[in-house]
């Protein structure tokens, strides 16, 4: 394996992502395990678990060790962590590369202690820990160290960041609990109740991803044949989803988002706002990708909206940029250790 230069990762509840210094994105895995309940052995993690959700063996569970912005499980989170970042790594005895990471979920000081510890072993030479709103503005090559106000929104799958930065300073911040996740869930609950269709998780997942919108309002109408159980008949059925209702399954979860956009801006300083309306208002994270969000955001809040080019990887994108030149970044850099 050819030597690596430093990295940048993104430890995310859906997805693990990490970012190599002056080459972009290397790694984009689910952030899950698939353990067996009872010995505690992990049969695959990743991509390759992610693919027996919904249809695990006895026996045998689909995980993720972050969930709703809390740690659930330490030791399968540090296991995983290890094994990803030892992946892209390799053995790499000289030149190990620094890391800067991003964790989304809170985690207390041990925790952060034994994390860095782990990518220790894994191979690097010192990772250091940055807040995910600040890694999301700079890889959407947003400058943070300006005065102007910015607001980021990092729509994840368990959370929705929300941040007003200035000056490379975290101004205001609220972190809701509903992320892409709850629109999965939303939809997954629709279409139980309008067509007696019990889908699993992933088929919701294709289904948000390929025809979904949150805008009921928008008028080119396409479907996608879903399967799932009868609820009354209990056998197999397919029926087709329109875009039209998973936007109105969207319905809740966006009022939660869009309240909590403007409780944010209703609870900052006047000149912050101000910025705001002027700069408008930057979506990275999966749930960015969300058909229409950008412009129902826009519409509702008044404000001009953008999505980061790679929304998704930019947290991961943004920690490899501050690596490229971690002089200008101290003073934002948690601590880390050295090797
Ligand atoms: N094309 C798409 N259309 C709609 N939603 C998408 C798309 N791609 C990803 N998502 C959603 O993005 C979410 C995952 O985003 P992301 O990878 O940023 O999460 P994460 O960083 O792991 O989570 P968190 O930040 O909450 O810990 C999921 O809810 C997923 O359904
Ligand atoms: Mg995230």
């Amino acid at each position: 394996m050819a030597s690596i230069e430093d990295i940048g990762i993104d430890l995310g509840s859906s997805n693990v992502i990490i970012a190599e210094r002056g080459k972009g994105v290397i790694f984009n895995e689910p952030a899950v395990l698939a353990v067996n309940h009872t010995t505690r052995n992990i049969i695959s993690m990743g991509q390759e678990a992610y693919q027996m959700t919904g249809r695990e063996p006895t026996g045998i569970t689909v995980m993720r060790p972050l969930q709703k912005g809390t740690i659930q499980d330490f030791d399968l989170l540090s296991l995983m962590l290890n094994y990803f970042v030892m992946r892209v790594v390799g053995r790499q005895l000289f030149n190990r590369p620094r890391a800067l990471m991003s964790i989304s979920a809170t985690s207390n000081e041990i925790e952060k202690r034994q994390l860095i510890l782990r990518m220790l072993e894994a191979g690097t030479r010192r990772t250091q820990l940055i807040e995910r709103p600040l890694a999301a503005a700079l890889g959407a090559n947003i400058s943070i160290n300006e005065v102007t106000g910015r607001m980021v929104v990092d729509i994840g799958g368990a959370t929705t960041d929300i941040a007003v930065i200035s000056s490379g300073e975290i101004m205001a911040r609220s972190i809701l609990d509903t992320g892409g996740d709850a629109f999965t869930e939303a939809l997954i609950r629709y279409i139980r109740l309008k067509h007696n269709l019990l889908i699993g998780w992933r088929s919701a997942e294709d289904l948000k991803s390929a025809i979904g919108t949150v805008d009921v309002q928008e008028q080119n109408a396409l479907s996608l044949p879903t399967a799932g159980r009868n609820l009354v008949s209990g056998l197999p059925r397919q029926a087709d989803i329109t875009s039209q209702e998973c936007a109105e399954a969207a319905e809740e979860p966006l009022h939660a988002l869009i309240e909590g956009l403007h409780s944010v801006i209703e609870h900052i300083p006047a000149e912050l706002a101000n910025d705001v309306f002027d700069e408008g208002i930057l979506l990275t994270g999966g749930g960015a990708r969300m058909r229409s969000l950008r412009e129902v955001i826009e519409r509702e809040m008044q404000i001009p909206v953008h999505v980061a080019d790679q929304p998704q990887e930019a947290i991961a994108l943004g920690c490899a940029k501050v690596l490229e030149r971690p002089g200008d970044y101290t003073r934002i850099l948690g601590d880390g250790r050295r090797r």
